[in-house]
């Protein structure tokens, strides 16, 4: 999977996406990172991205050509055709489940937008969604591509560990994770569950899928409705 990222400040990425989970996974070739710099793309002797609204209003917006430049560009470079997105407040929410949707594209192409907004043509004539990373206004779209990616390019096979991808698994139904402990058993006189020490395999698993219900109930009630319970789980709710 390839993701091209189209920023003013293309020095901001390596720091997150260069190390760890995601930079390991760039070294073993399980994803392709490209960061380009919007002001290569235009075609203004000053480099200049962005000028005052139509209108009048406070702030700059940042104007059609150098980002159509810059997509048309990076697409012709592709074998298939890219999924862009625009990183912006108005888009819908990132989610879990976006992250596994956007797994089904080769390539994708992430504009972050900057100053106070983006010509409308932008989202009309070359976005295929807006996402947003929640409700509040970043400076920039730069730390919510970073969010898009991480959590993607987590998803793609190879890149997590195998106990991880097992978390995954359990906690693929939306669920919150169950609280997790390691040495020493007592510190600052804070226990750790018996159960977990007990080594009785079966009682931990039901521990574990109690408390990651209790969990969810207590600090995210909203997620219950959506979540895919088993049966089993369906009933300790219900008690
Ligand atoms: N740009 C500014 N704020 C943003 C947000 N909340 N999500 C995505 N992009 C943004």
């Amino acid at each position: 999977m390839r993701f091209d990222i189209i920023t003013l400040f293309p020095e901001m990425f390596e720091a997150v996406l260069g190390v760890s989970i995601i930079g390991r996974a760039r070294k073993k070739g399980i994803v392709e990172l490209n960061f380009h710099n919007l002001r290569d793309y235009s075609q203004d002797k000053h480099r200049r991205v962005d000028d005052y609204p139509y209108g009048g209003g406070l702030g700059m917006v940042m104007q059609c050509q150098p980002i159509f430049s810059a997509v048309e560009k990076i697409s012709e470079g592709l074998n298939d055709k890219p999924h862009v997105i625009l990183m912006s407040p108005k888009g819908q929410t990132f989610t879990q489940n976006k992250a596994k949707e956007l797994l089904q594209y080769n390539n994708i192409i992430i504009i972050c937008g900057h100053y106070e907004g983006i010509d409308q043509r932008v989202v009309d004539g070359l976005v295929d969604e807006e996402i947003s990373i929640g409700d509040y206004v970043l400076t920039g779209g730069e730390i919510a591509a970073m969010a898009v990616v991480d959590a993607t390019a987590r998803l793609l096979p190879g890149v997590l560990k195998e106990e991880d991808s097992y978390n995954i698994e359990t906690f693929g139904n939306g669920l919150l994770e169950y609280p997790q402990y390691t040495r020493p058993v007592e510190f600052r006189g804070m226990r750790v569950p018996e159960i977990l020490l007990s080594g009785h395999h079966e009682n931990i698993e039901k521990w574990r899928k109690y408390q990651s219900l209790r969990e969810t109930y207590t600090k995210r009630p909203d997620l219950i409705k959506n979540a895919v319970l088993t049966k089993e789980e369906e009933d300790i709710l219900s008690k």
